[in-house]
């Protein structure tokens, strides 16, 4: 079955959608599609046929985001701890997401008309090359795309990829592209997988179970959080309108939590740039011994160059991590050499 669903809501759907708009509507939902097995084991039917089904909920659910004026979805579609199970369900995961993917090359024209850019986060290198061969396909078709974005989680725990992003900051320090004082909470927000996306406004974990299971940690600091009973495949769209409602509750303390923290975080790299410049003027004047005290106009304008360098030394360090992460994707779509 098809990732892009075209059909309408009906009339009842229709008008609660419109009063829900008449609200702030999240702009980035982020998804823990969890009771798929739960599901299976409830209908009697194969594990295997619990996840199609949860796949089946994903396509559904990204049309009622789409008629919510919902642009973009970050979905838990497998994690590292996943690979733990049992190889048959590890293999009918692989399998599922691989025959997935080949249908959404398929349908490139209505992933194009509707503007549909797909990513996958995860470290894709754990995976069976086939199936990596496939989803980077899949991202580098649709990469120009820019109406709505599904993020796909595969292969991914938050903690592997924060990780990842201080690997990535090393490797920028060891390569002279940045200072190690360069690297602050805004700099590894940048470097992780999710760099491109805006903060989920809103997270759903399906299925009664109220933690966050290593998805998206440091992304949803100030995203609201709704833990509801039912299980995936199960979701309606009525469960959605419950979770909407629950951001348009929260909506006011959690922009304030934001502006605050935003706030302080210019604040602290102001901070962090004087006293690098300080650091600076420290060891001219130990090296050149005691020149004129430098006055606070001066001073403030040491700042502003510094500032403005250290954003250069930023900006060239992420575009050597963009190219090696597009190198990596187009490598994959390329046919191999062979020697
Ligand atoms: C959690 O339910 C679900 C998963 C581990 C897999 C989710 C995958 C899909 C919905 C298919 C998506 C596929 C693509 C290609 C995007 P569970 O297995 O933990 O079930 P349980 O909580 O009842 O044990
Ligand atoms: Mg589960």
């Amino acid at each position: 079955m098809s990732w892009i669903r075209e059909g309408e809501l009906n009339l009842l759907e229709r008008i609660s959608a419109n009063i829900l708009k008449a609200g702030p509507i999240p702009k980035h939902i982020a998804i823990i599609m969890d009771g798929n097995r739960r599901y299976a084991r409830k209908r009697h039917v194969e594990r295997q046929e619990g996840h199609s089904q949860g796949f089946e909920k994903l396509a559904e659910t990204l049309r009622w985001c789409l008629q919510l004026d919902i642009h973009e979805v970050t979905v838990y579609a497998f994690s590292i701890e996943n690979f733990k199970r049992s190889k048959e369900e590890v293999d009918g995961l692989m399998e599922l997401a691989k025959q997935k993917f080949e249908r959404l090359l398929e349908e490139q024209e209505k992933l194009e008309k509707h503007g549909v850019c797909i990513r996958v986060l995860g470290d894709l290198s754990l995976l069976p090359l086939n199936l990596q061969e496939v989803i980077a396909k899949a991202v580098v078709a649709t990469k120009t795309h820019n109406k709505c974005f599904l993020n796909v989680c595969f292969a991914y725990t938050s903690r592997h990829e924060i990780a990842g992003a201080v690997r990535e900051m090393a490797w920028g320090v060891e390569q002279g592209l940045i200072k190690p004082s360069d690297v602050s909470e805004a700099l590894l927000s940048q470097c992780l997988y999710s760099s491109h996306s805006p903060n989920p406004d809103l997270l759903i974990r399906t299925s009664g179970e109220v933690r966050l299971s290593d998805f998206l940690l440091w992304q949803t600091s100030y995203s609201c959080l709704v833990f509801q009973p039912v299980l995936w495949p199960e979701y309606s769209f009525w469960n959605l309108c419950e979770a909407i409602l629950q951001y348009q509750l929260n909506h006011r303390s959690i922009q304030k939590a934001r502006e605050h923290h935003s706030e302080s975080q210019a604040i602290l790299q102001l901070e962090a740039d004087r006293s690098c410049v300080a650091e600076m003027l420290q060891h001219q004047h130990q090296r050149h011994g005691n020149g004129m005290p430098m006055d606070a106009a001066s001073r403030q304008e040491a700042v502003c160059r510094y500032t403005a360098s250290r954003e250069e030394r930023v900006r060239h360090f992420l575009s050597a991590l963009q190219h090696k992460r597009d190198s990596f994707f187009s490598d994959l779509c390329s046919p191999a050499v062979v020697a």
